[in-house]
């Protein structure tokens, strides 16, 4: 029973039950068919059937207000439309060239039938073969001009004999370190509130995976299980009380559910670009991917400083000296981190002394810069906020024109402060500072991602691509503005810098297949020392940190480590300086979640392919087959492979095996990955 009434209110409140008109839409292949209608209670719901069989149970959909009735029952269905989509659009930069976008669209308008009250709610839901996405539509109204949302109330409800046995790969949301944490393998009951995208394996091998499309002026969704396999929305606070704030007309966020019979199908699928908007910003040729160095693991590691000091990483000398080697080894760009003023006082968490604009004594930006251009070098630019909004918004125009000025065409911008330590002025970005008060936020919450669309278009304005750690959830906003590159929102890299076997082996195969759904990440691949600070080991082999460039995509790719650890390695740095950025094709080739994932990636450039991944704990070999090349023709594979006594939980770790094959479509390859290990094989036609 889904309700607690055991009959219908309408019936119980003397009223007469109101019509049912089930709606039905299929996806293009007919296999997945979503049924939108109302209930006796006029509750508006969605199901999905999936050939033939409960997918998703009803689901409830409704909102309820700070100040208004709930919009919750007593709805008729009042119209409805279709429509089918069937195009291919071109990607600036990405996993892939081309995207197809095919699908069928049915959207309901839903009218409430109560003597007091008759506000509308379209309900626009669309079926992919990989997927659904639904969004509410707002229309302008009199009766409630402005919606002051307490809460969504939105519901996934596994079907409960399609959840049997299934299991949930997850991490918290609302918890205080935002999702820097590590994954959650349970039962999809021992979910608790889960950040999104959360990944779920069906017994019979059905991969969904639960997550949102073009998150603008909204706040983030967690999901909140209410009982068994049932999900309930849960957006992130605001400090104005209602979570979400809007006037007038507007469109929530995509609500979006990928559905694959197995993980390729699940991390190949488009949808969430699919329901972004197309790119606004024109010509965006000047938005370039590549890879960087940086003075940065210096920092991580404890062995340089952010703040000024003997130990202060962020020398004019240093910047070039990582200028050389990005000039000698051909890498684009040096982050440069720790250069501005700000980093003395209690950067972690208040950034209320940050400038952006300020170089330390030590740190002349002009020179860094002149210097970098004369060597066909860009400098990366830096904008930590300690979560402090009002100190960086006050300064935005000036920090980005600067950067604009100089040639620092991309920047990374961070937000470390707890959850709901986001320091700002005012609840919503059109509302004008008027004094010194302070107020706090979420990571995801509504002003936050006001936030960072007004840096991502200050920063279009003067040509700069943005990073941002500690960001908001990624939506697949970057379709509609393709200088938001990439960035971190999981836990990056850098914990392998903190304690030992920090990221544990199965960190990288469950990003796969739950953060990269949602977009590229600056995980900072490229530690070839394989310690951190105190020499931590890292619980991976030197292989898999080249598997990286190939697992976990960023069109800004990091080679994070030291450079004299990089120029000690010099047949790996040959890898990494050889791996693109940018990609015509990607596809999972071999790969199970949490346990390994191995792709096969065609540089967008030229046509040299690229295979390789990374693995957990569990040592395994694998067969792997070069079905992707071109009929007929002959390459030559350099191969990067763990050594035969590699294991990530010893000091062989560092053994690596090179190999040098020929192969054609049709051929394979046996390859043993360690524990803890990883691949990268460079296939140019011969
Ligand atoms: C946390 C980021 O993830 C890291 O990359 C950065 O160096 C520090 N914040 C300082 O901004
Ligand atoms: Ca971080």
């Amino acid at each position: 029973m889904r309700r607690a009434f055991g009959c219908s209110l309408a019936a119980l409140l003397g009223t007469t039950a109101l019509p049912a008109l089930a709606a039905d839409v299929a996806s293009p292949d007919g296999r997945t068919v979503v049924t939108l209608d109302v209930d006796g209670d006029g509750v508006p719901f969605y199901r999905v059937t999936r050939d033939g069989e409960a997918l998703i149970a009803e689901s409830d959909l409704g909102f309820i207000f700070t100040d208004a009735e709930p919009m919750r029952r007593n709805f008729q269905v009042e119209t409805e439309t279709r429509a089918s989509h069937d195009d291919t659009w071109e990607q600036p930069w990405g996993e892939r060239r081309f995207v197809r976008d095919h699908h069928n669209e049915l959207a309901i308008t839903f009218r409430e039938a109560r003597e007091t009250s008759k506000r509308a709610l379209t309900v626009r839901m669309r079926v992919f073969d990989d997927g659904i996405g639904f969004r509410y539509e707002f229309p302008e109204s009199t009766e409630m001009p402005v919606a002051r949302i307490a809460e969504e109330l939105t519901e996934f409800a596994i079907a409960p004999e399609a959840a049997e046995g299934g299991k949930a790969w997850w991490i918290p949301g609302g918890d205080f370190n935002r999702y820097e944490y590590l994954y959650n393998e349970t039962p999809i009951t021992g979910v608790s509130t889960a950040h999104t995208p959360m990944t779920v394996r069906l017994q019979d091998g059905t991969h969904l995976a639960f997550h949102e499309a073009a998150l603008v002026d909204y706040s983030g969704m967690w999901l909140r299980r209410m009982e068994g396999s049932r999900f309930r929305a849960s957006l992130a606070p605001s400090s104005r009380g209602a979570k979400v704030v809007r006037e007038g007309a507007f469109t929530t966020p995509w609500r979006t559910i990928r559905i694959s019979d197995g993980p390729a199908g699940l991390v190949e699928s488009d949808i969430d670009l699919n329901l972004n908007e197309p790119n606004k910003l024109g010509d965006v040729s000047w938005v370039e991917p590549g890879k960087y160095i940086g003075i940065w693991w210096g920092m991580i590691s404890n062995k340089w400083t952010w703040a000024s000091g003997d130990r202060h990483g962020a020398t004019t000398e240093r910047a070039k000296q990582y200028i050389d080697f990005a000039a000698e080894h051909g890498f684009r760009g040096v982050l440069v981190e720790g250069w501005n003023i700000g980093w003395d006082g209690n950067w972690f968490g208040n950034g209320r002394d940050y400038s952006f604009t300020q170089a330390y004594p030590d740190f002349d930006l002009k020179e860094v810069t002149d210097y970098a251009r004369k060597k066909g070098v860009r400098l990366i630019g830096h904008h930590e906020t300690g979560g402090n909004i009002k100190v960086y918004e006050e300064q935005l125009a000036d920090a980005m024109k600067l950067y604009g000025e100089l040639g620092v065409d991309w920047v990374k911008t961070g937000y470390v402060a707890d959850a709901g330590g986001v320091i700002s002025c005012n609840a919503d970005i059109a509302d004008p500072c008027e004094d010194d008060t302070e107020i706090f936020e979420w990571h995801d919450g509504q002003r936050q991602v006001q936030h960072h669309l007004r840096v991502v278009e200050e920063a279009a304005k003067n040509h700069v691509a943005v990073n941002p750690h500690e960001p908001v959830k990624d939506t697949g906003l970057r379709r509609t503005y393709p200088n938001w590159v990439a960035r971190e929102g999981a836990r990056g890299q850098e914990y392998n810098a903190w304690g030992a076997f920090s990221n544990g082996p199965d960190h990288e195969p469950t990003l796969v297949y739950t953060r990269l759904l949602s977009g590229p990440m600056d995980y900072t691949p490229g530690v070839l020392g394989l310690v951190g600070d105190q020499n931590y080991p890292i619980a991976s082999t030197l292989a898999k940190q080249l598997g990286l460039y190939l697992a976990i995509y960023s069109p800004i790719q990091m080679a994070a480590d030291f450079v004299e650890s990089l120029a000690a390695h010099p047949k790996e740095l040959e890898f990494i300086k050889a791996v693109p950025a940018d990609w015509s094709e990607s596809h999972l080739i071999d790969g199970a979640v949490g346990d390994y994932a191995i792709f096969a990636r065609k540089d967008r450039n030229s046509q040299d392919w690229y295979v390789g991944g990374v693995n957990d704990a569990t040592e395994r070999t694998l067969e792997l087959d070069f079905d992707f090349l071109e009929e007929g023709q002959a390459y030559t594979a350099k191969v990067w492979k763990d050594g035969p006594e590699a294991t990530y939980l010893t000091e062989k770790r560092h053994d690596i095996a090179y190999d040098t094959v020929t192969v054609r479509k049709g051929d394979s390859y046996t390859v043993r990955l360690a524990p803890g290990g990883g691949l990268a094989i460079q296939l140019q036609p011969n």
